[in-house]
């Protein structure tokens, strides 16, 4: 049967109203993709796999979360759909708004959201509001603004984007045909670790047994659940988890604690540093926020605070190069210019 998209796929398991009416972009079913040469890099002995969820529609998990949430409202009867957002839940919302013929309104930290996801928004037709604020005040403010109008909220408050993100732990035990020992991802608003823990319980022992510890990653500038307190301004290059207080950061630090894992943070040089390893190694190219799981396995497998040795561990890479080129152009030295002969080109290449 052709794939007919995650609600088609996995809709029994979603605690969705029967209201709801699909709308779909084909999202999910992202590969699994063995990284052999990464894990020899980080000392060898476990298999690692990087679950590449840069490979949906709008270029980022988000999507996962977005079919649900508009699938539902659409059902309801909304026309008007609003998020706060860093760029990928933007994105996403005004694409599947677009696609559910809903009019879409984002509010995103000004100066602070990479090229390709502003553009993203632009281009699927959002209405864009910049504010002279962070993440966590937009947040605030489309709460507050969606109950007082009748304007549908599409953040990961809302369940129905829980419930939509579950499926790629679904995915996981389904590609690996059990679940992973570890699974490390970066956290920002804490929605997406939420929804894989849910994903892993639920899945556990329906079909296959195990359930994974978790690695919750922060960005050292912006860790909230890692210094116990909020962050008044959280600055990191990870931009899309530029958070420093997570709608539902209770329940991340609950699955790092039921799973026996745990939420730590990196520095942005380890960020970077792993975007770029991840490329070079394996040619999987993420945003900065994306390698934040990777490079806190780094850090603590170097920091001798891991065992990885016989486990099986899965990283969530969760959204697209391409959303932040400026990341890797900025500051690099242009490519050299040749003349249109051959002796020049001979001369650039060989020496
Ligand atoms: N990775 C990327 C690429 C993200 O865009 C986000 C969140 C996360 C990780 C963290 O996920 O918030 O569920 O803990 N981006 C949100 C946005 C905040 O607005 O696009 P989380």
């Amino acid at each position: 049967m052709p794939y007919r998209g995650l609600l088609a796929h996995y809709g029994p398991l979603l605690d969705l109203p029967a209201h709801t009416r699909p709308v779909t972009l084909l999202e999910g079913n992202t590969p699994l993709i063995p990284a052999v040469s990464l894990a020899r890099q980080l000392g060898g002995g476990f298999e690692l796999y990087i679950k590449y969820e840069g490979l949906n529609p709008t270029g980022s998990f988000k999507d996962r979360g977005m079919t649900a949430a508009i699938s539902e409202a659409l059902g309801r009867g909304v026309t008007t759909v609003i998020c706060a957002s860093t760029g990928n839940t933007a994105a996403s919302a005004a694409a599947y708004a677009a696609r559910a013929g809903m009019k879409s309104i984002v509010l995103i930290p000004q100066g602070k959201v990479a090229a390709g996801k502003l553009a993203g928004a632009i281009a699927y037709g959002a209405q864009v509001i910049q504010i002279d604020g962070s993440f966590d005040d937009a947040l605030t403010m489309v709460v507050e603004i969606s109950r007082k109008h009748p304007i549908s909220l599409v953040n990961s408050i809302n369940p129905y984007r829980i419930e939509g993100q579950k499926t790629a732990a679904f995915e996981i035990c389904d590609g690996l045909e059990q679940a992973p020992d570890w699974l490390c991802l970066p956290v920002g608003n804490a929605g997406n670790i939420t929804a894989y823990w849910a994903g892993f319980k639920q899945y556990n022992n329906l079909k296959w047994s195990g359930l994974p510890h978790i690695l919750g990653v922060q960005a050292a500038g912006a860790a909230p659940l890692v210094l116990g307190h909020p962050v008044e301004h959280p600055e990191t290059v990870a931009t899309a988890i530029r958070i420093g207080k997570p709608a539902r950061g209770e329940q991340a630090l609950e699955a790092a604690e039921e799973s026996a894992g745990r939420i730590i943070a990196v520095s942005d040089e380890e960020i970077v540093a792993m975007q770029k390893l991840l490329a070079r190694l394996e040619g999987i190219w993420v945003e900065p926020a994306s390698a934040a799981g990777l490079a806190g396995l780094a850090h603590e497998i170097a920091a001798g605070k891991f065992d990885a040795r016989g486990r099986r561990i899965v990283a969530i890479c969760t959204g697209h190069g391409l959303k932040d080129p400026e990341i890797v152009t900025q500051g690099m030295d242009k490519p050299k210019i040749v003349a249109p002969q051959l002796q020049a080109l001979e001369e650039v290449i060989l020496g």
